[in-house]
């Protein structure tokens, strides 16, 4: 028997719902989206409501994940979410590196690369974002942003990356303007994130950067990609459900 492609899709619901919406939204994804035959939904709330949406999805296959990891265990790392927290609320997986992280808080290369380290060292799914900004593609500086930003990525970990590592590619000039990537410059990406990892086993892609339900289906059928992470899209059923139900009608 041929095996299914599966797809996800990561729905990261940034900082826009408190527990009580977070909560309220989760269980309208479990009515609606639960026992998926070829899509894996993902939820990324803010930390405050990992609980409530970890109860809310109790019994679907629908994951929880954090949006951003602390580097270490635990000690004095004011408004950092530790693994172990994370994983108490119901997490079983952590963006790192989003670009928000990186450009809007100020998350070094070098502390993205902490972060991936120690979330992938304590076995936690890590969704790695890397993406260029308009003024680096305009540069023609995409690949070497990529690289420069996959270098961390450290051969230490190599041994967990098929299990526990997915890079997203996120240019930071289609996440929320509406301007979604070509599949030629997700298809150039890909390539370079393929060849920058090719040392080690291989790791899962996904694109993120305005996908709604009117662009999934050409993104998704770029060779290498297998889903994407959704900011806007994802915040009700109504603007998520056809994401899903695109990914469900890909074979
Ligand atoms: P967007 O956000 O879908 O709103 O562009 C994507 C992201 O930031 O992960």
């Amino acid at each position: 028997m041929v095996e299914q492609k599966r797809r996800i899709l990561v729905a990261n619901w940034k900082m826009n719902y408190g527990p009580l919406n977070s909560g309220r939204i989760a269980a309208e994804f479990k009515a609606a989206l639960n026992h998926l035959k070829r899509t894996d939904v993902w939820v990324a709330p803010g930390a405050e409501s990992l609980s409530v949406v970890s109860n809310a999805l109790k019994g679907s296959d629908i994951l929880v994940g954090s949006q951003n990891i602390g580097w270490v265990e635990k000690g004095a790392f004011t408004g950092e979410l530790s693994v172990s927290s994370a994983r108490e609320c119901g997490a079983t997986f952590a963006i790192v590196g989003h670009s928000e992280r990186r450009h809007l808080c100020g998350e070094s290369n070098e502390l993205v690369g902490l972060k991936a380290a120690f979330s992938l060292s304590q076995r936690l799914v890590t969704v790695f974002c890397v993406g260029e900004t308009l003024a680096e593609r305009s540069a023609n500086s995409t690949s070497l942003v990529l690289k420069r930003q996959l270098s961390v990525l450290t051969s230490e970990h190599r041994h967990l990356w098929s299990e526990y590592l997915i890079v997203a590619y996120e240019p930071v000039w289609a996440i929320g303007t509406g301007k979604v990537a070509s599949p030629a410059d997700i298809t150039g990406a890909v390539r370079v994130i393929q060849e920058v990892l090719s040392n080690g086993p291989a790791v899962k892609l996904i694109y993120g950067g305005s996908v709604t339900g009117a662009n999934l289906s050409e993104i998704l059928c770029v060779d290498g990609v297998c889903g994407a992470l959704v900011g806007g899209a994802s915040l009700s059923l109504q603007t998520f459900e056809p994401l899903v139900r695109c990914a469900e009608s890909l074979t």
